[in-house]
């Protein structure tokens, strides 16, 4: 029987089988059986995403549905909440409530998109996103709310839009004055950073403590595929698509997943890692504490300044005064 899997399911013993006409990878044959985890890091390096493995000739997959195979979803409804665009609308609506309600929105967009993250679906994203940038951009009063009341649980769509805010935020302040950047399409990188993570097991990301050396080796991974995809969908313009790879890297070169250094890490990579860093820090997770976002700066300024460019960490610092 021929299944469908993600890369980051193949385990030594399975035989796979890449496409016939495909010749962009290393191997002699497009037929073989997994031998060892360099092979897998190879298949991931070349950018696959998912394989076909052979279950007659190799072992099976572990018993667990396959995008491919989940129960049918309506994608018919549109990604972005009607209610969306009405709330940004509104002119009578307070800051405050106006605040938490594009939050929720924005988190019940993310969902869905991940759900199918095709290229028509992230273009509809794309539009969502353009009306809370423009709302970041355009309204002092709700962007500073929506700084302030970013929620401290913590999962995937939260994350992405908390880095989303703080990161067209940190932007705001350092590169919305040159004409050269494009901020609605620098907004949707940010809010997309974490794509890649579709493709990780669900059973790591929401593993309820630390991660096992394997368990962060395939985590390590969603940068590159999150770009890979947004390559593919060609939704997101080159540079953009830079903050999915590049928010992991660190200023003195201890990130990942190519120890970039300095400048060398690109002005928008530079802003997502602050923003994705001090978010990781004022979450709750079942296995640290949170901390408040004065406790959260302090400590990205006592101990961790070497991983962030210092301009961008100080601009950061200014948006919480
Ligand atoms: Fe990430």
């Amino acid at each position: 029987m021929i299944k469908r899997i993600k890369v980051t399911e193949l385990k030594t013993g399975m035989y796979i089988e890449l496409p016939k006409a495909w010749r962009a990878h290393p191997f002699l044959r497009n037929n073989f059986t997994i031998t060892s985890q360099k092979q897998i890091d190879k298949i991931i390096e070349y950018g696959i995403l998912e394989v076909n493995i052979n279950e007659k000739k190799g072992i099976t997959a572990p018993v667990m549905f396959t995008r491919e195979e989940q129960p049918e979803k309506d994608f018919s409804e549109n990604i972005v909440p009607e209610k969306l665009k009405e709330v940004i609308q509104d002119k009578k609506m307070a800051p405050e409530p106006k605040a938490q309600a594009v939050h929720l929105h924005s988190i019940n967009m993310i969902g869905k998109l991940w759900e199918n993250p095709s290229g028509e679906n992230i273009a509809q994203f794309k539009k969502g996103i353009v009306d809370v940038v423009d709302l970041i951009l355009a309204d002092d009063a709700t962007s500073d709310h929506l700084l302030k009341l970013t929620s401290h649980d913590y999962n995937t769509y939260i994350h992405s839009v908390n880095v989303g805010v703080y990161g067209v935020s940190l932007a705001k302040a350092i590169l919305a004055k040159e004409d050269k950047h494009d901020m609605h399409a620098l907004g949707a990188g940010f809010f997309l950073h974490d794509v890649g993570k579709v493709y990780i097991d669900e059973a790591i990301i929401n593993k309820p403590g630390k991660l096992t050396e394997d368990e962060m080796t395939l985590m390590r991974r969603h940068p590159s595929m999150g770009f890979k995809l947004l390559t593919e969908t060609k939704q997101i313009n080159d540079e953009c698509r830079l903050i999915v790879l590049q928010h992991h890297e660190r200023h003195d070169g201890t990130g990942y997943p190519r120890k970039m250094r300095g400048e060398d890490i690109h002005i928008y990579g530079r802003i997502c890692s602050v923003a994705d860093v001090f978010d990781a820090l004022v979450s709750e997770r079942p296995y640290k504490k949170r901390l408040n976002p004065f406790e959260a700066l302090k400590l990205m300024r006592d101990e961790m300044l070497d991983h962030f460019h210092k301009e961008v960490f100080e601009k950061f610092v200014l948006l919480f005064k």
